[in-house]
């Protein structure tokens, strides 16, 4: 029983899942002419996989995230009525407004990523006009994943093309961040908004988060590859507690007179020890080590020393979990399972927290048994299946032709 159930779970290898998105890209245009009757503006955006560096964007410091080949597939055109529809095809819902007077929408969920990103380009004055956008993906929400910034991006992208609105696709990422900060009620960092515009087939890039200025990094791992557990949970509370955090680290920035933890040394937060709580000071030590750990990471990776690597995505997931606390317990299982196997080089929580996947570096040839055997051990553990992803780096936002 739980064999069979377990087989569905591990995703296909990489030509089933090109056909994946292909089949995604033909219903989506298909679902739109017949709603629409017009041949619509197809774009895809990607989600995205993070190496390491995890809170650390808002705190103006180094990410190493890459955009993935799985996403959202968006049909866009200009509207011939004198409103805007937006369909959900997953869900099979649609909105209706006006594109030059949005409101947050109250019942949440994937409405205020699209309103959120009209709104923002209203605020420039843009000479934006109702339109029609139907779209479907394939990131399982709360994958941790940023299913959330590839949707926002794939609106940007297409809006920008269908009206001529000139906006770069530095400007489309603050648009896309602000939707989200403004209309959706995460104070989100960079990362998952320029992973997705920007991603480069087969590298991870290296971003400051601070200059916006990115080094791409070709990730070969010889017989390692990442592979992503889903934990298939997504505990609630995360969005506040993330607020909470990105709180935490700007009082503490404050308090030491610098813009952001990114310019703080464990001397200086040492020196106001006093002055805050245990848990606030260990949540800046966290954001001063991840934030080295994502230079060494692109030291290790240059020197391919994957050892080293896989050391430091056990680090992070401590100080994740320990010092940050923002971890859970399904994370926690998952990544202790790959303690003792000595093909598994590292193993961490990806992402925001509360749930989603876990990154791993793991031996190529370990990767059917190691399957096979953590989902047994999850299923028995939680009554639940994790998922299991191989990644492919990919190109970021763009028109599918
Ligand atoms: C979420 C946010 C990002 C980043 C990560 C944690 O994905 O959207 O900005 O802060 O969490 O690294």
């Amino acid at each position: 029983m739980i064999e069979s159930l377990l087989k569905t779970q591990v995703i296909s290898p990489l030509e089933t899942r090109f056909k994946m998105n292909q089949q995604l890209v033909h219903t989506v245009k298909l679902k739109f002419t017949k709603e629409f009757n017009s041949t619509p503006l197809m774009i895809f955006s990607p989600g995205r996989i993070n190496i390491i560096g995890e809170h650390t964007d808002y705190n103006d410091g180094f990410v190493f995230p890459a955009a993935v080949d799985k996403g959202i597939v968006a049909g866009l055109f200009k509207s011939n009525s004198d409103q805007s529809t937006a369909y959900a095809i997953d869900k099979n819902e649609k909105i209706f407004f006006q594109a030059k007077d949005v409101k947050p929408s109250k019942s949440g969920t994937w409405h205020n990523y699209i309103l959120g990103v009209v709104a923002e380009i209203n605020k420039k004055n843009l000479p934006l006009g109702n339109f029609n956008i139907a779209f479907a993906g394939n990131i399982p929400r709360g994958a941790g994943m940023s299913s959330s910034a590839a949707l926002e991006n794939s609106v940007v992208f297409g809006l920008n093309e269908l009206f001529g609105l000139n906006l770069s696709k530095e400007e489309m990422i603050f648009i896309s961040q602000k939707a989200e900060h403004h209309f959706v009620g995460v104070n989100c960092g960079i990362m998952d908004q320029y992973a997705s515009m920007f991603g480069i087939e087969n590298n991870a890039l290296h971003l400051d988060c601070r200059s916006i200025q990115a080094n791409p990094f070709k990730i070969e791992l010889g017989e390692y590859q990442l592979l992503l557990i889903n934990t298939n949970v997504k505990h609630t509370l995360s969005d506040s507690a993330y607020n909470n955090r990105r709180a935490v680290c700007e009082h503490i920035s404050k308090l030491l007179t610098i813009k952001a933890l990114r310019d703080a040394t464990k001397e200086m937060i040492n020196s106001i020890q006093d002055q805050v709580s245990k848990e606030d000071y260990q949540k800046a030590l966290f954001i001063i080590q991840e934030n080295q750990r994502t230079i060494d990471a692109s030291k290790a990776i240059i020197e391919g020393d994957l050892n080293r690597l896989g050391a430091l995505f056990y680090q992070s997931h401590e100080g994740l979990q320990h010092l940050y606390k923002v971890s859970c317990e399904e994370l926690d299982f998952l990544v202790d399972a790959t303690r003792d196997n000595k093909n598994i080089l590292g193993s961490r929580m990806m992402g925001g927290g509360f749930g989603g996947c876990t990154i791993n570096l793991i031996k190529i040839s370990e990767v059917p048994s190691f399957s096979k055997y953590i989902s047994k051990v999850y299923f028995k553990q939680f009554n639940i299946n994790c998922s299991i992803y191989d990644v492919n780096l990919s190109d970021g936002t763009h028109i599918i032709k």
